[in-house]
């Protein structure tokens, strides 16, 4: 992806001002130590790119190795690595848990085996002063801290760790540019996620992402079709348009556009077969949306629609702008536009003030929306957010045990729904080897459910029909037709 000839590079020179040609300038100088390692240890340096939470993290993570890979490091999945680096998530607390418990282990691996190791830390929860605090004074064998404004700049700030030694931090508060046309290194040749928007203007009351991931810009229209039809051109039938909270996409733009008609425009690009999006708010979802969907050929009926409690009472705590009726009322106009639609969701369970009353309209409105699945949470109270320093905290236990009753119901009526498909044939795209059965292939279906059937690697990327014989709760045993 916008290969460049970093060989045409002066690098005599100082360094550009401009973006991206500053990061080439960078990349180039990497590149002349990443040969200087080649040359010292007979094999080019390993790198490996851990990625905690979200699909925005993971885009993230390509842009990320798709740097590394221009400067001449070989990626790697093990963590026995000369560059390691954590793509960090802070939406709840127990991801920071693990993500200490990880660097720590680290540094035992780079004491006892590799001295020379790099460690970085980047992403969401480096937004956060009291992490990189305690980093720098827990962790001091880390080389390198970034935040989720500036990663375009890695190889700006590796060069910075090479030449300076010591720990390099570089955390800014909001993104000054967006920078694009950089490498990407896509995980998967035939699928890619596509940022439209970055940030979140929401400040839903538990969620601290508007901090850490700033205030809501979106990309140029054009921008985002350009990168669709460079995509399509190397080979992906699908994309992934990537947003906190996409209705609310193009509003900032000197033209406004809505989401709906980004979809539109996106839907004429050739070669695209299967259009997603990621994440839709319920309060301004619209019903040209909902038009353009269903009548649509290529955006997957399937919605991701976070509804995070059931309660009216505590939807109005956690500053979601709608209600309990007003959410339903929304899922049945999508449903009546789109009856084979397939919907999931988030839901927080524990959230201040949350009694068994609220609790129970929750568990009503899963049993009345009926959702493919849903993922759930425990609150988890984040720092400078105003539910954290609400009255009324939840009990664990009894968070948890409501946890459970939900996961239960959830649990039973995606079963019944999966199901309903069962002996029907339906087209999915390849996505992967199956690992656990040998001599079997998984794909994904368009409402996201994924089949697994006897194939081979001919198969990725493909598109293929196949009979769902056998469901198995969140997923099918299929056979191609
Ligand atoms: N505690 C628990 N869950 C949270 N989420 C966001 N913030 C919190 C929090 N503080 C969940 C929401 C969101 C999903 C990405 O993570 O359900 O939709
Ligand atoms: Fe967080 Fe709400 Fe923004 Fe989603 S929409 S990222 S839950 S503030």
């Amino acid at each position: 992806m916008n290969e460049i000839d970093l060989d045409k590079i002066d690098m005599m020179g100082s360094p550009p001002e401009h973006e991206p040609e500053r990061q080439y300038y960078f990349m180039a100088k990497c590149r002349e130590w990443v040969r200087e390692f080649e040359q010292k240890n007979g094999r080019y340096p390993l790198a490996c790119i851990q990625t905690f939470g979200c699909q925005m993290n993971a885009k993230d993570s390509e842009k990320l190795s798709g740097i590394l890979t221009t400067i001449g490091y070989v990626v790697t999945d093990t963590e026995k690595a000369d560059f390691v680096l954590y793509n960090t998530c802070t939406v709840r607390e127990n991801a920071n848990t693990r993500v200490y418990g990880r660097i720590g282990y680290l540094g035992r691996i780079k004491r006892k085996e590799n001295p020379g190791m790099k460690i970085a830390l980047c992403g969401c929860m480096m937004q956060e002063e009291h992490v990189v605090a305690k980093i720098q004074h827990s962790y001091p064998f880390v080389d390198l801290i970034f935040g989720t404004h500036n990663i375009y700049k890695l190889a700006e700030l590796l060069y910075r760790q090479i030449n300076a030694g010591g720990m390099v931090v570089e955390i800014e508060q909001e993104s000054r540019e967006i920078v694009e046309e950089l490498p990407s290194e896509l995980k998967y040749g035939f699928k890619a996620g596509v940022n439209i928007m970055y940030g979140c203007n929401n400040f839903c009351s538990y969620c601290i992402v508007p901090y850490v991931r700033g205030r809501e810009r979106s990309r140029r229209a054009v921008d985002i079709i350009q990168e669709m039809e460079e995509l399509a051109k190397n080979g992906v039938t699908e994309v992934m348009l990537l947003g906190q909270n996409v209705n609310s996409y193009g509003k900032t733009l000197e033209t406004p556009v809505s989401f709906a008609e980004l979809l539109q425009r996106a839907e004429q690009v050739e070669g695209i077969r299967r259009i997603r999006f990621m994440t839709p708010h319920p309060k301004d979802l619209s019903d040209e949306l909902i038009d353009v969907m269903a009548k649509s050929k290529k955006i997957c009926h399937h919605l991701h629609l976070p509804v995070q409690s059931g309660s009216s009472r505590i939807l109005k705590l956690m500053n979601r702008h709608y209600t309990k009726e007003d959410y339903l009322a929304l899922v049945g106009r999508i449903r009546a536009a789109m009856p084979d639609v397939a919907l999931t969701t988030d839901i927080i369970v524990g959230f201040p003030g949350e009694t068994e009353e609220d609790f129970m309209e929750t568990m009503d409105l899963v049993a009345r929306v009926r959702y493919h699945s849903a993922y759930t949470f425990l609150y988890s109270p984040r720092g400078g957010t105003p539910a954290a320093a609400m009255d009324g905290q939840v009990l664990e236990e009894i968070a948890k045990e409501r946890y459970d009753r939900l996961i239960g119901r959830i649990r039973a009526i995606s079963q019944e729904l999966a199901g309903e498909d069962t002996g029907k044939t339906a087209e999915v795209l390849v996505e992967e080897i199956n690992a656990q059965r040998e001599g079997f292939v998984t794909g994904r279906l368009e409402n996201n459910l994924l089949v697994h059937f006897p194939g081979n690697e001919k198969l990725l990327g493909k598109y293929v029909r196949v009979k769902l014989l056998e469901c198995m709760g969140f997923y099918y045993m299929g056979a191609p037709v």
